[in-house]
């Protein structure tokens, strides 16, 4: 069967009511699939996805890590993109709840980590509100694989003393965050979910302070194939995010400035390759001005490294 005609098998043989059968409650595993580079996930991910017979998995998830599947393994799609909700989180709940019930063992399989901006932990509760032993096996969340690539330490010495994870998501209008703690100086803020927010958030953290100068950088797919990277100013936040599109983050803060001037990276398999004008010929003692990022270099894929098999599932050890 192809993997397509797999996908998009209806799930009819689940009652969402919470109907149940004589079989012992299977569990449910909320495991972090990475931001898609597969060998980004981690080894108890990887051994759970291969050995999996459901895997209910969001929009996130990238197909090379769908084919890691067993062959005969049902993979579930309910991808929730921002208005374009596939199946309701209080669905999603009651579906892993109803499998679970069933007797079946279910990988929930979410981007990155469960537990940011991913809403493992209302699935958490829901098992444990009906009674579903569930685990979380987490996951590297896209923030870090973003600042790994661009080599730009989330936090660093004399420059970022603490990281901040918001959600650019503005249900109503726009973010409830506090402006004033995010605009302090010297600390570094991940914006998820920002790319249609960027030029209100780049305006609120200006009016309560921050500098319009300071770095940050915008990177679309981290860990893919098709990585992106932007690096840019605060003040030049929104017009760098136009015409963005995919999974991104905002990434704004003093240290950002290094994601183009550290020029080692190329040599570890990532980084900027100076001919594509990132900033690598700078080297290590090279002081890129904030002049520089506004500029909006568009960076060249980190894919020196590609995937390679991970070592098969060993023991026999079932979910
Ligand atoms: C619902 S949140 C899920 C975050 C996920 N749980 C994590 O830990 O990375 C989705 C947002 O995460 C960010 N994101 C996820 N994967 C990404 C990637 N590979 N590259 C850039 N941003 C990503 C984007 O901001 C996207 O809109």
């Amino acid at each position: 069967m192809s993997r397509a005609s797999r996908t998009s098998r209806p799930h009819g043989l689940v009652a969402l009511d919470g109907a149940t059968t004589a079989a012992a409650p299977g569990k449910v595993w909320l495991v972090g699939a990475g931001p898609g580079d597969p060998e980004l996930l981690t080894l108890k991910a990887a051994r759970l996805i291969a050995a999996a017979g459901v895997i209910v998995h969001d929009g996130l998830v990238s197909a090379d890590i769908l084919a890691m599947a067993a062959p005969d393994a049902r993979l579930i799609d309910v991808a929730k993109r921002k208005s374009r909700h596939t199946l309701p989180q209080d669905d999603i709940n009651r579906l892993l709840v109803a499998f679970a019930l069933q007797g079946l063992d279910v990988v929930r399989l979410k981007g990155g980590d469960p537990f940011i901006f991913g809403r493992g932990g209302e699935e958490l509760e829901e098992c444990r509100a009906a009674g579903i032993a569930c685990e979380v096996v987490p996951g590297v969340t896209a923030a870090l694989a973003a600042s790994a690539s661009a080599g730009a330490p989330l936090t660093h010495r004399g420059l970022a003393q603490a990281v901040t994870f918001v959600t650019g998501h503005a249900a109503h209008g726009e973010p409830v965050l506090d402006w004033d703690h995010l605009a302090r100086a010297n600390q570094t803020v991940v914006i998820y979910m920002g790319l249609s927010t960027a030029g209100l958030i780049a305006a609120r953290l200006m009016a309560a302070g921050r500098d319009a100068a300071t770095p940050a950088l915008i990177t679309v797919n981290a860990s893919r194939a098709d990585e992106a990277r932007y690096p840019t100013t605060l003040g030049a936040l929104a017009t760098t995010a136009e015409g963005l599109s995919g999974p991104a983050l905002l990434i704004v803060g003093e240290a950002m400035g290094l994601a183009v001037s550290n020029s080692i990276l190329p040599a570890c398999g990532v980084g900027y390759p100076a001919e594509q004008g990132g900033g690598g010929s700078a080297g290590l003692a090279g002081k890129t001005g904030p002049q520089d990022f506004a500029a909006g270099v568009r960076a060249a894929p980190s894919t020196a490294l590609r995937a390679v098999p991970l070592p098969a599932t060993r023991g026999g050890r079932s979910l």
